[in-house]
């Protein structure tokens, strides 16, 4: 018998306040024609001082708890894709466990950016293919606006705030998770990165040329070469897409619908004629919310998801890409 992952619930949070292109005008030099016709975004989602991280994630899982008919204490496990928590310990998935009361569960995160949810999704997969009793909360939760450079027109026009979240467990029909596959390259890191906290200061460690804390506190930002990022993502998404594909012995003209990290309209344009899917079938927020990072892909998968627009045994392509760089593409019957 084969047994599949299946997504049962689906859920996501995204915080109230909307902030528009017109508004990034006054924040740095920018105008609302060039942040839409170079990424199509018009707006995005920003957390207010008390949306933390682990607490949007737990949002988006009440409602895909709910939906998916799971109660907290049935939950074994909790996976969460994010590089923007607001602690490094505990780990979001530890304070989200606290949140929601799923004391059977253990949990941690997972750092590959905006794949972390696609590898979260592959982790319980290996699980549930071990195990398909298991009750599994996989979210994607993001507080970018919260580690940007608000003064670098580069990249603070491209990132919001928000979480989603679904509950998967084993499945013997044949809906479900048929595949996926993850990729990273840290030969490439330096063309995305996001610097950690800076090191705190240690009185028995010889500093050289840097010797106080304030130079120490120095470079911790946001880096980003736009262009590369932009030809690497749509090279290795599409690739992934089409050896995905080969290898299930399926084309593009199968599937139904391709939920994607959403970086950027015009990397997506491209991504879909690279491979050939007609754009209408890729499901975008970009527009409304932004490049919330890991947490882009699940809260277009509920929005799908409650909209409708996701019918029973529909074939779904899941494609990541991210700073590492990873990325990863994933094959599912809806
Ligand atoms: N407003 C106005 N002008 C700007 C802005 C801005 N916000 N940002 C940059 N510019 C200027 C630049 O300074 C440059 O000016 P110059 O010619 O005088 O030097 C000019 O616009 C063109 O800049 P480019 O970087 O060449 O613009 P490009 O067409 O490459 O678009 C962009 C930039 C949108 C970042 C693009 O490279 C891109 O989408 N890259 C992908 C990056 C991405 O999606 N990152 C998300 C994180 S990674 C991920 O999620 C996969």
């Amino acid at each position: 018998m084969t047994v599949r992952t299946k997504i049962v619930g689906t859920g996501s949070y995204l915080p109230e306040r909307i902030l528009t292109n017109v508004e990034l005008e006054g924040v740095v030099e920018t105008s609302d024609e060039w942040i839409t016709t170079r990424t199509g975004i018009r707006s995005r989602r920003i957390a207010g001082p008390d949306e933390k991280t682990s607490g949007m994630a737990s949002e988006a899982a009440r409602k895909a708890m709910t939906m998916a008919n799971v109660a907290a204490e049935q939950l074994d496990m909790i996976i969460v894709g994010t590089i923007s928590a607001e602690m490094v310990m505990p780990s979001c998935a530890c304070l989200v466990q606290k949140e929601i009361g799923a004391e059977k569960a253990f949990a941690f995160d997972v750092s590959a950016a905006c794949s972390g949810f696609l590898y979260a999704l592959e982790i319980a997969d290996r699980y549930i293919r071990q195990s398909p009793e298991l009750k599994i909360l996989v979210i994607g939760a993001e507080t970018l606006s919260g580690k940007i450079d608000w003064q670098d027109r580069n990249t603070c026009i491209l990132f919001g705030d928000g979480a989603g979240a679904c509950i998967v467990t084993g499945s013997s029909d044949e809906n479900g998770l048929i595949a996926s596959q993850l990729y990273s390259d840290g030969r490439l890191w330096e063309l995305l990165s996001l610097d950690a906290a800076p090191r705190r200061y240690c009185p028995v460690v010889d500093y050289g040329n840097q010797p106080d804390q304030k130079s120490l506190c120095e470079g911790s930002a946001f880096k980003m070469v736009g262009k590369d990022v932009f030809k690497y993502a749509v090279r290795k998404m599409g690739d992934a897409v089409e050896k995905l594909l080969n290898e299930q012995g399926m084309t593009v003209s199968d599937i139904d619908i391709l939920i994607p990290h959403q970086a950027n309209v015009r990397i997506l344009k491209s991504l879909a004629e690279r491979v050939g899917l007609p754009f209408e079938k890729v499901y975008t927020t970009i527009q409304k919310y932004g490049n919330s990072s890991a947490a882009s892909l699940p809260i277009a998968l509920d929005e799908a998801n409650r909209e409708g627009r996701l019918q029973d045994g529909d074939l779904m392509l899941f494609s990541v890409f991210g700073g590492g760089f990873t990325w990863g593409v994933g094959l599912l019957k809806w």
